[in-house]
């Protein structure tokens, strides 16, 4: 006789990406996510916009998760949301669609903290992605150190189980996404400058250019001096040379990535010696990163640790990741009330 399998609609509206995933038990069947260019013009999320883009987006992109899983809405038992944190009419727009979708199928509702859900990205059954490509494809083991780096948060997690999580370190100011998108916006690369930065780095020398990184307390971060060091020093170039950034773009990116990364690395690898964790994972969009994925993995090579690098699909915001939270809570019995609303930190 076949197992019992719990089939899982998640959705995800925290930011500027409008998703929906399906997962049967830890098995990813879809993940459909509509990105809104409608921000690249203004250099950043405008709240309002990603709002009504969501409300644009939720029904279709839903059908498409749908579809695309081969099941039928009633096949699904539970349904999975972000509440929280994020921005408060983009968090809006999942909550009230997972209300009325589980309300209309009698079904129970999850709430995921997108942090968590980020962090567990990393269980996530997936024939379609390289690192999770076979049942043999191993997942960490608690306890393990996580490094959660994205647009809005950095921090440093231990993880001991799945929803047993100690904040060993975070940023007192920006987040290292947010340090990302600024340098690149200095530079008018575009928003986000995250994916430009790590491409255009790629041709440049990562030592041309030195950026003072601050001396902070234990595992927690700044991010706001390096930026600010990186403007001084560009307003100082530009005046011997107007035409310096754009000369020297390469370096410039390869350099500044860099000194956020190796920044990010130093107080991973000091958490996990000083926690005697073997296992090393990284999640959040700034995981995507080349750099910061190779750096990675060059580090736990060489204390003989594993390093845990998400595919690309479950780096950036995706409603996958809140699917296997949801999943996990599913089986312990969590469910949300119906009257909780979402919550912006
Ligand atoms: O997790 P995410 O999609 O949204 C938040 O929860 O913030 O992360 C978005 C962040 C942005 O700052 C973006 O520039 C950054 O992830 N990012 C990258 C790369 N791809 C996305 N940063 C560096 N290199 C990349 N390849
Ligand atoms: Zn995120």
């Amino acid at each position: 006789m076949q197992p019992i399998m719990t089939t899982i609609l998640a959705i995800e509206s925290s930011c500027d990406d409008t998703s929906a995933a399906v997962l049967r038990d830890n098995r990813l069947l879809s993940n459909v996510i509509a990105s809104q260019k409608v921000h690249e013009q203004y250099g950043g999320v405008v709240p309002e916009l990603a709002s009504r883009a969501h409300q644009q987006n939720i029904i279709p992109v839903v059908d498409a998760a749908i579809l695309q899983a081969g099941i039928t809405k009633e096949e699904i038992d539970a349904v999975g949301f972000t509440r929280g944190p994020g921005l408060l009419g983009s968090l809006l727009v999942g909550v009230s669609f997972a209300k009325s979708f589980a309300t209309a199928l009698g079904k129970p509702l999850i709430e995921v903290n997108h942090l968590q859900a980020h962090v567990l990205s990393h269980f996530i059954v997936s024939s379609e992605f390289g690192v999770r490509s076979s049942e043999m494809a191993t997942t960490p083991t608690f306890p393990f150190i996580c490094l959660l780096v994205s647009g809005g948060h950095t921090q440093i997690l231990l993880l001991k189980d799945y929803f047993d999580i100690e904040c060993l370190g975070t940023t007192i100011d920006d987040a290292a996404g947010e340090a990302i998108d600024k340098a690149a916006k200095i530079m008018d690369l575009g928003y986000p400058g995250g994916p430009v930065i790590d491409r255009l780095a790629k041709e440049g020398n990562a030592d041309a250019y030195q950026f003072a990184t601050p001396h902070i307390e234990g595992y927690n971060y700044s991010f706001s001096g390096i930026k600010t060091s990186f403007l001084y020093f560009l307003r100082d170039r530009l005046k011997e040379n107007p035409n310096f950034i754009e000369e020297h773009k390469a370096d410039l990116c390869a350099s500044i990535q860099k000194t956020i990364v190796s920044f990010l690395l130093k107080k991973v690898e000091r958490a996990a010696l000083d926690h005697k964790v073997r296992q090393v994972a990284i999640a959040g969009g700034v995981s995507a990163n080349s750099f910061l994925r190779s750096e990675l993995q060059r580090i736990c090579e060489k204390h003989h640790w594993q390093a845990f690098i998400p595919p690309f699909q479950f780096c950036t915001d995706n409603a996958a990741m809140v699917g296997i939270a949801s999943y996990f809570k599913y089986l312990k019995g969590d469910f949300a009330d119906i009257s909780l609303p979402p919550y912006t930190r």
